[in-house]
């Protein structure tokens, strides 16, 4: 458990096969997952990106709350402009209260499919784990491959107005597994000893698949998420949306034998295309005794791709501890937001045929702005005073009121507006955002990422948000402390954080389609009374825009 204080991330092209097939992806270091960063909870490290690829690029730091930093946060145009080719940009990566697994990504374009990896958040020197120490870590990152270039796949969808097209492949650390067509030697394989329990540091970093996954014979305890340690949850299966992140221990208490660890995706909308194979990793217990037989392990229980209440169980199911909060569960809410998350269409302009649902463009939105990326990086005009980036005033509530998850909700119920409204929050704002999917295109589950904090999830429901009546059952007691939510299909979730980080942080929808459609908002955080409340200036080597 070498860790680092400086890390050099070199972004660049390599070529990688998969399926049978070669293509040229976007790497750090050549490597697919890219590198493992490796801390103990409150480092502050330092990684010097350098763009030796053929695209603009920028890296962000998933579930590292940076305080007082998002100058190094690295979303597009949010808080920085792009890498360019041939550039370098020295980020720091400032760790506070998180402790467990976390993720790295870029954060431009579609390149995240390829430039991503695992961040440990190892306990403090002095402190331990709130479990028996491990006897070992492994590393389980789902992706989704592509076999066409996956930047064209976006660029193409968004020309015709269409749904881009799904993946090839779901990936455990970029291996397919070997229940897909021409791919036998492409499957994760570790080795565990009877008797020993492992850390597994799970990342979902597909682009667009919420995911179910288990593992034969084996009961899977869930012991964090988003570097943020639960209460065990011992299941069968596990719920994982892209963004989050979770601590899971297996104990290897089964006869010695080979056992696979499956993934598949869990769609909640119904008539949406996606890769219904399912993909594997194998677990070999190493006892010098036993040797391994040569048919196929048989595959474990996973609940089928639509069924939304095994989901809904599973995500509802989480706690946290208390006694291990960053932070109390704020209770006096002095920013009340309810928003609507939603997926839309704009018409399709005159003289041109679009794909989307009835000759539609597919778009989404939040309180009904589809939120439209500026030139200029938002935290970069903010701090400088740079007039006509964006407009302050995202509404606090959405602009009209219907039956949000009603079926058949029209088409043309919500056209949705362009824009760059961002929420300007006083410093030390008590907030509650309730978010609410709704049913305006397709329902389908939302998970929801907010940069720069951790909320707690005090509540999830079905059907519409009742504010008379569900307050009354939220948790504020045992909350799950998150960076990212899944609203469920349908239905609703509420979230509380108190704004305590100065500076502009991102809000989106963390299933890439949706956010390239505009599902996202931003939350300016204004300083505070004291020095160490407030936004420092940028390094010298921001990447210009
Ligand atoms: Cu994991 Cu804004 O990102
Ligand atoms: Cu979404």
């Amino acid at each position: 458990s070498q860790t680092r204080t400086h890390y050099k991330f070199v972004v660049r092209e390599a070529r990688y096969t998969r399926l049978c097939s070669t293509k040229s992806i976007l790497t750090v270091n050549g490597k697919f997952p890219g590198p493992t960063i490796k801390v103990y909870k409150g480092d502050t490290i330092f990684v010097n990106v350098h763009n030796k690829g053929n695209h603009n690029v920028t890296l962000h730091w998933h579930g590292v709350k940076q305080p007082r930093n998002p100058w190094t946060d690295g979303p597009a145009y949010i808080t920085q402009c792009p890498i360019q080719p041939g550039k370098k940009f020295r980020q720091k990566l400032v760790f506070s209260t998180e402790e467990g697994t976390i993720w790295w990504h870029a954060h431009n374009d579609w390149n995240r499919a390829t430039v991503h990896g695992a961040i440990y958040v190892y306990p403090t020197k002095h402190s331990s784990y709130p479990f028996p120490k491990p006897h070992a870590q492994i590393p389980i990152i789902f992706g989704e491959w592509w076999i066409n270039d996956v930047n064209e796949v976006f660029r193409q969808s968004s020309e015709t107005g269409a749904a881009p097209n799904v993946s090839d492949a779901l990936t455990i650390n970029g291996q397919p597994g070997d229940l897909y067509p021409c791919s036998s030697s492409e499957t994760f394989k570790f080795n565990v000893e009877q008797g020993k329990t492992y850390l597994l540091r799970v990342v979902n970093a597909a682009l667009n698949l919420i995911l179910f996954f288990s593992v034969s014979q084996h009961k899977l305890t869930v012991v964090g998420a988003d570097a943020m340690y639960t209460k065990p949850l011992t299941r069968d299966f596990i719920c994982i949306s892209p963004g989050q992140s979770m601590d899971v221990l297996l104990h290897a208490n089964q006869e010695p034998n080979h056992y696979y660890l499956a993934a598949r995706a869990y769609s909640s909308a119904t008539g949406v295309g996606f890769d219904a194979t399912i993909t594997t990793a194998r677990i070999q217990y190493s006892d010098s005794y036993y040797t391994p037989p040569s048919s196929s392990p048989s595959l474990p229980y996973l609940p089928n791709f639509n069924d939304t209440q095994a989901a809904f169980n599973f995500i509802t199911s989480l706690r946290g501890i208390p006694e291990r909060y960053p932070h109390k569960v704020p209770t006096n809410i002095k920013v009340p937001i309810v928003t609507t998350i939603s997926v839309n269409t704009f018409p399709c302009p005159s003289g041109r045929t679009c794909l989307g649902p009835n000759g539609t463009i597919f778009a989404a939105s939040m309180n009904n702005i589809s939120f439209a990326a500026p030139n200029i990086d938002i935290l970069e005009a903010y701090y400088y005073h740079i007039n006509g980036v964006y407009q302050p005033g995202f509404p606090r509530f959405p602009p009209s009121v219907f039956n949000f998850t009603e079926d058949f909700l029209p088409l043309t119920l919500n056209i949705p507006r362009r824009g760059t409204k961002v929420n300007v929050l006083d410093f030390g704002a008590t907030v509650e955002i309730v978010l609410q999917g709704t049913n305006v295109v397709s329902a389908i589950d939302h998970p929801m990422h907010l940069h720069g904090y951790s909320f707690h999830v005090v509540g999830y429901g079905l059907g519409n948000f009742n504010r008379s009546k569900d307050p009354m059952n939220f948790n504020l007691i045992d909350p799950p402390c998150l960076n990212t939510v899944i609203v469920p299909r349908n239905g609703w979730a509420v979230i509380r954080f108190e704004a305590r980080n100065p500076g502009v942080w991102f809000m989106h929808c963390h299933i890439e389609r949706h956010q390239s459609w505009g599902m996202e908002t931003v939350f300016i955080v204004k300083n505070g009374k004291h020095s160490n409340e407030t936004l420092p200036p940028p390094p010298p080597d921001m990447p210009p825009c």
